[in-house]
């Protein structure tokens, strides 16, 4: 058994019933992003790496330490996408969406690559929903792209998220606030790879887990003491539209987020039930990413829901997800010529809405009959040779064991009546 191969180390497969819950957590995270307006995007799974080496910022730790990043045969740089919003960006500018209707407001689904030490909720491959909105700077845009992640949240049923909330400042400001807290941090007693860390990336230190860096920056400035007139009234303005919305927020002023290209709101949607792996989804505005990148003017704000941890979420509160779709009508024949009439009802039934299955590989009754307690129908559907002579079928009810027969020209009719 040991060699056989297995999903890569941080990966795993999604096998019936357990996928089920993937497909309706995506679902029911785009349902509030279709209602809004959002329109469906797909971008290649991997990118030129320079992308994101510009617009996600190469001091990163993504960038530095956790791109799949390869050379083709043709000599192209790529990198399987670490995250969404450069490439949609990206896709923005080559199909200039500035020039029509503003905001573009895009969600999309899908897989991402990050080479992290796996530990449950942290994946080398995993999924995401997200959604930003292009080319509007107005924090009413702000307000309603976080609310639409609580509300996919609160559709779940999940009730312990915490929505940490924070205004990183501007390409004005930030870099006042960098220069103070360089200053607070260069007096520290920190290790030699942290304090090159405060040379490069210093707002990166104060998201470092270490209960000894923790201790020291707890006095460490925040930026919102550094903010400009302009990102100020913005901040406020968003907080004023949440709470119109009646969305609850938790005022994080240490929310740095892993990414650079944030400016203004930042803000990560928590959930505690989950252990170090705690962020469920997050996001924020980059006004300046595409700029970064190559392109226009062209402001940006958005988010990502994590479907990975959301899931874990939902099983730390407990909420029952909804029942698979199960097979109604499971259609057992018996012998080559009942396999034919009941591969064409089976067909029949379906085109009517009807959900069936059949009895493949000459099983005989009893291990046919097994194959349709196991499937969950409501109906088993028996034919054998005296049936075909008779023109009839077997119609069981597999809940009460009662049988009758059904003439075989009546059997979808008296079906559908039976599960109605
Ligand atoms: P992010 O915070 O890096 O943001 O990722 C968003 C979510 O993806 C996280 O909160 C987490 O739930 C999930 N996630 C990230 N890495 C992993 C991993 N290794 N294993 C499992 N789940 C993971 C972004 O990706 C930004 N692009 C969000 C955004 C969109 N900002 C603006 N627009």
């Amino acid at each position: 058994m040991s060699d056989l191969f297995r999903a890569p180390k941080g990966t795993f497969d999604l096998l019936p019933p357990d996928s089920e819950l993937w497909l309706y957590v995506r679902e029911v995270m785009a349902a509030p992003l279709r209602r809004a307006g959002y329109g469906y995007v797909e971008t290649p799974i991997f990118e030129e790496t320079a992308l994101f080496e510009r617009g996600v910022g190469e001091s990163t730790d993504v960038v530095s330490k956790e791109m799949y990043s390869f050379v083709t045969r043709g000599d192209d740089h790529v990198t399987l996408r670490p995250e969404g919003t450069a490439g949609v960006v990206r896709a923005a500018v080559q199909h200039r969406l500035y020039a029509g209707q503003l905001p573009a407001k895009l969600w999309y689904s899908g897989s991402f690559f990050r080479y992290e030490r796996p530990q449950a909720g942290r994946y080398r491959h995993f999924s995401q929903v997200g959604a930003e909105a292009i080319g509007v700077d107005d924090p009413a845009l702000d307000a309603e792209v976080v609310a639409l992640g609580a509300q996919a949240y609160a559709d779940l049923g999940l009730t312990q998220v915490r929505l940490l909330l924070n205004s990183l400042g501007d390409r004005e400001c930030r870099p006042v606030y960098r220069e103070r807290l360089q200053e607070f941090l260069r007096g520290l007693d920190l290790d030699a790879e942290t304090r090159r860390r405060v040379e490069v990336n210093p707002l990166r230190v104060l998201d470092d887990k270490r209960a000894e860096v923790q201790k020291q920056v707890a006095d460490a400035p925040v930026v919102g003491d550094s903010l400009c007139d302009d990102c100020r009234a913005h901040y406020d303005a968003v907080r004023t539209h949440l709470t119109d919305l009646g969305v609850v927020w938790e005022e994080a002023p240490r929310l740095v987020r892993g990414l650079d290209y944030y400016t203004r709101t930042t803000f990560e949607f928590q959930h505690d039930g989950l252990g170090a792996q705690s962020a469920v989804g997050g996001g924020g505005r980059y006004d300046g990413l595409s700029e970064d990148i190559g392109g226009p003017a062209m402001p940006g704000v958005g988010w990502a829901l994590g479907v990975d941890r959301t899931i874990l979420a939902l099983r730390a509160e407990e909420v029952a997800p909804p029942a698979p779709p199960r097979c109604d009508v499971y259609a057992v024949p018996l012998g080559a010529e009942a396999k034919r009439r009941l591969l064409q009802l089976v067909d029949a039934l379906r085109r009517e809405g009807v959900s069936a299955d059949l009895a493949f590989g000459d099983r005989g009754l009893k291990g046919a009959m097994k194959g349709a307690d196991r499937s969950g129908a409501r109906l088993a559907v028996v034919l054998g040779e005296r049936d075909l002579e008779a023109g009839e079928a077997q119609l069981k009810d597999l809940g009460s064991g009662e049988q009758v027969a059904v003439p075989l020209e009546e059997i979808v009719t008296v079906i559908k009546e039976k599960l109605s």
